[in-house]
């Protein structure tokens, strides 16, 4: 079944059993403190056994400055104890034969404000506000703890300023000094999370980008900043560790976001990652056949993928095999990045390739937080912070 699906195929130095990957997918199940835990190896280690062939991890924090960190209980990659608790996730992977790879992401101007120290302001390409998203998931028992009627309230963001080049190349020294750590932790790569709202896709889209210097302005010049940063970690950890970065058009703040010029930006950005240090590219989307761009029906993943020249990982919407099948048939991408059906189903690897029926749910987020199959390891209840306010300055 699957024979495409299901042969080996080689992305930078890394071979791969097949061309099923798992996205990266944030748990926030580390200690406050970011370091990740048994239990995340535990989950790793479950995904690795039920047969994917490269495992990305959650977006982790390579520094503890600048805003870095994103997310309460977010793991980091930014000290030894971190170094620490990574080798237990690494270790139970790579026994079952399974590589995996970290992914380093700065949350810029929608990192969650209780993360950012006293008297600190995000940072962003431009100073630009985000206009916010529902952070919480929508879980009922969680709600329940916390009080709350009706919907999750929309979580508001500070405004942020706009990082100085002597700052943007600190950052850009950040991810690599990250990138180090994460290969002492055993992770076989790494990858630059370019993508979904957070910081270098502020950079990216020019919804958030208005710098009129190098790093703003045109689509060459948007990527200058993610090339930076490839460039850095490249030369931090040598030819021989994956470097895969991540894009997309819409981004946690903006679930329907689409990148102006649509195709045809696609395109200039991928001429423009044509000479990038990372040895792949990763399209992040919910449906990669949906490339919400009214002027042509050509996957966006397959423009950047034309236009770079590089090997594309493909993420969105594929549930199932003939949808992992469709993929490689129409010669858009390397390999099929699956995030949803993982979370619920850690064998799905296994099960689609017998041929079963994949018994889908509806890809909603109660899904995601309550997977139908794989109750062990569910989204996380234990993020009470019940008097958070979104006030930077009454943090701490
Ligand atoms: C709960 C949740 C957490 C996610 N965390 C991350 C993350 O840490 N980094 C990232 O790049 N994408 C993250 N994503 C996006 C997924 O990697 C993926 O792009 C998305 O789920 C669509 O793929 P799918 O259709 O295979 O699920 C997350 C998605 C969900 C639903």
């Amino acid at each position: 079944m699957f024979p495409k699906t299901f042969s080996p195929v080689k992305i930078g130095p890394l071979d791969l059993k097949n061309r099923l990957v798992m996205a990266p997918l944030t748990r926030q199940v580390a200690d406050a403190d970011g370091t990740p835990t048994a239990e995340m190896a535990a989950y790793y280690a479950r995904r690795a056994r039920g047969g994917i062939g490269l495992i990305i991890s959650e977006g982790t924090y390579e520094v503890d400055e600048l805003g870095c960190k994103a997310y309460l209980s977010q793991p980091g990659i930014a000290n030894d104890k971190h170094v620490a608790g990574w080798k237990l996730t690494t270790e139970a992977v790579h026994e079952l034969g399974t590589p995996i790879i970290c992914q380093l992401m700065h949350g810029g101007r929608v990192s969650d404000p209780r993360c950012l120290f006293e008297g600190e302001s995000p940072v962003s390409a431009s100073a630009t506000q985000s206009e916010g998203w529902v952070l919480y998931t929508d879980n009922d028992a969680e709600k329940h703890d916390r009080g709350i009627d009706g919907d999750w309230p929309k979580v508001t963001f500070p405004p942020a300023r706009d990082l100085t080049v002597d700052e943007l190349h600190r950052v850009a020294d950040g991810f690599a000094e990250g990138a180090v750590r994460a290969v002492e932790a055993g992770f076989d790569g790494v990858e630059i999370h370019g993508a979904n709202g957070y910081l270098v896709y502020q950079f990216i889209h020019p919804k958030t980008n208005l710098r009129t210097d190098d790093y703003g302005g045109s689509a060459e010049n948007n990527v200058r900043f993610a090339k930076l940063i490839c460039q850095k970690v490249r030369d931090a950890i040598g030819p021989d560790k994956l470097i895969t970065l991540r894009l997309s058009q819409d981004g946690v703040d903006d679930f329907m976001g689409a990148w102006p010029g649509g195709v045809d930006y696609a395109r200039q950005v991928g001429a423009a990652l044509a000479d990038c240090a990372a040895d792949a590219l990763h399209w992040s989307s919910f449906d990669w056949t949906d490339n919400r761009d009214p002027n042509s029906d050509v996957p966006m993943a397959k423009a950047i993928g034309e236009a770079s020249g590089k090997p594309m990982l493909v993420n969105g919407g594929i549930a199932d095999g003939p949808g992992a099948e469709a993929l490689f048939d129409s010669d858009t991408g390397v390999a099929a990045v699956v995030g949803r059906p993982l979370f619920a189903q850690p064998d799905w690897p296994h099960i689609i390739r017998s041929g079963m029926d994949y018994p889908w749910a509806e890809f909603d987020r109660k899904y995601v937080i309550q997977p139908a199959v794989d109750l062990g390891i569910h989204y996380p209840m234990d993020r009470r912070v019940p008097d958070w306010d979104p006030d930077v300055s009454k943090r701490r």
